[in-house]
């Protein structure tokens, strides 16, 4: 049966094979679309086999090495001779103007650092994600210093905002991210200045990293369709 996120991900694959031809250094997001797109890397071909891949969380780290493939550990990203040709990632939302919300897994952190360190920037969504106002449908996440949660938490009220700290199943207490820290979901409904409510959000202090990727970090974004189609959407 034709899959959305199936879809969206042999986009991207398609465009990977094509970059990577004799193999080059891959950034791989985390998620179910990202899953999709693990599992549709043929690892005969060249481009696939003869790649290094940095992995943005220990769930996608473990998908990748169980197809054999050869994971990098995320310090690397310091040395500038092994940054990212390219980056494959999935997204909650996606507005017109290409910007995004990111982070329902929770690895919004390391998803932001490959994110800028990469030189081409791939998101694969399914339909469904695309919004025509961001914070419509998915809380902004934001990771934070864990000892910092009450200061962040009360800057959060002060603002007005409603939020959530983050917690699983399996286990008591706060999701923990995996760099160690926890994940506050905040409702702010509509966004109507994304890169004021990232400036506003990061100028408290202990939050590492939001969910708002603003459009300078995305290069294409591949909408997958329940038949089997795909369109590409370049930034401008
Ligand atoms: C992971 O932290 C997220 O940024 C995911 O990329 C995002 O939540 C999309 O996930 P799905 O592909 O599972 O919808």
């Amino acid at each position: 049966m034709p899959d959305a996120k199936m879809a969206a991900a042999m986009g991207a694959y398609r465009i990977f094979v094509e970059l990577c031809r004799d193999g080059c250094i891959v950034g791989i997001g985390s998620g179910s679309t990202v899953k999709r797109f693990i599992e549709v890397l043929d690892v005969g071909e060249p481009a696939v086999a003869r790649s290094l891949y940095y992995a943005t969380s220990v769930d996608t780290a473990i998908h990748l090495s169980s197809r054999g493939l050869r994971v990098l550990d995320v310090s690397m990203l310091m040395n500038e001779k092994l940054l990212p040709d390219v980056y494959v990632d999935g997204a909650d939302e996606v507005s017109r103007e290409l910007n995004l919300i990111k982070g329902g897994g929770g690895a919004l952190l390391r998803e932001k650092v490959l994110a800028y360190l990469s030189r081409r920037r791939i998101y694969i969504v399914d339909a469904s994600k695309l919004v025509d106002v961001l914070g419509t449908r998915f809380p902004v996440p934001l990771e934070v210093v864990p000892y910092t949660l009450p200061l962040v938490t009360r800057s959060l009220e002060s603002m007005g905002y409603m939020y959530r700290v983050r917690s699983g199943s399996g286990k008591l207490g706060p999701v923990v991210t995996d760099n160690g820290n926890y994940v506050v979901d905040v409702y702010t409904g509509p966004i109507r200045s994304p890169e004021t409510l990232e400036s506003k959000f990061m100028s408290i202090p202990g939050v590492a990293a939001t969910g708002i990727f603003l459009r300078t970090l995305v290069d294409t974004v591949i909408v997958g369709f329940e038949d089997g189609s795909y369109k590409e959407v370049v930034r401008t």
